[in-house]
């Protein structure tokens, strides 16, 4: 079984986390309103064909509908039951949602914005590469990607990481990288200009209790800075985007 494999087959965690992306319908998350300034700040205001790779409830394309109005926006995930609530949750806004893996996607029409949001964290180094070859592969030249994972800015550390929770109790493998190991691979797949916007939460989460679900918390340095952690776990949150080049043969 693959790491998406082990999510996929966890309903309950499932329904918590649809609870927990319900919470943000209306308002959302500031993560995601990073995203959508750096869509706009990027050149992607006037995207006429916005896809969200890993889409799950549909919570980020609801906010990228109010951002984007006259955009076509297309969500794809591979688990069938979340499409079935991002349909149902998202009625009339004029998204489509289709179930497919985001590592074989061929787009009829190519997009000129690409998303990701807490996806490409389940990517061994193989599928990685593929992520994002695939992603270029439904670019126009031109086109923009934003992804929202955990990148951090010590070259040579890759950290592979299973964790077992209350909400994953067979385990989760997640892969922290390097930033520069993610801009050789986005260079690799042929985007140029990759740049990094480090995320702060800019609010203070409460610490979880030892006996409970790992949510995300927050612990404030000397400094002031707000970090972001998963249980004993810094999370380096951050946006990386980059344009696509020119088609390839
Ligand atoms: C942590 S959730 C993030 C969901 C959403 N992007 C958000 O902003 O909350 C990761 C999502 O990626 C999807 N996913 C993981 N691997 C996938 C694959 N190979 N193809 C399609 N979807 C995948 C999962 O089904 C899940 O919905």
């Amino acid at each position: 079984m693959t790491t998406h494999e082990h999510y996929l087959a966890n309903k309950r965690y499932f329904e918590e986390y649809a609870e927990y992306q319900g919470r943000y319908s209306a308002e959302p998350r500031f993560s995601d309103r990073k995203l959508i300034e750096i869509v706009r700040r990027r050149g992607g205001g006037d995207a006429r064909r916005i896809v969200d790779l890993g889409c799950s409830t549909g919570n980020l394309l609801r906010h990228l509908r109010a951002a984007f109005p006259g955009a076509a926006l297309l969500g794809i995930d591979r688990d069938a039951n979340a499409l079935a609530f991002a349909e149902k949750s998202n009625r009339d806004l004029g998204i489509e949602f289709r179930t497919a893996d985001v590592l074989d996607v061929q787009l009829d029409t190519k997009a000129d914005v690409v998303v990701l949001n807490a996806v490409s964290f389940y990517f061994n180094e193989a599928d990685f590469r593929r992520l994002f070859a695939a992603v270029a592969g439904n670019l126009r030249p031109g086109g923009l990607v934003v992804s929202f994972d955990w990148h951090h800015k010590y070259d040579h550390q890759s950290i592979t990481m299973n964790e077992t929770s209350k909400g994953h109790p067979d385990g989760v493998t997640y892969h922290i990288r390097p930033q520069r190991a993610v801009t050789d691979v986005l260079t690799t797949a042929g985007f140029a200009d990759v740049r990094f916007d480090d995320f702060e939460l800019p609010v203070d989460l409460p610490d979880t209790e030892p006996d409970a679900e790992i949510v995300s918390r927050t612990e404030t340095t000397v400094s002031g800075k707000r970090l972001c952690f998963r249980g004993v776990f810094f999370q380096p949150w951050c946006h990386v985007s980059a344009i696509a080049g020119p088609e390839r043969a």
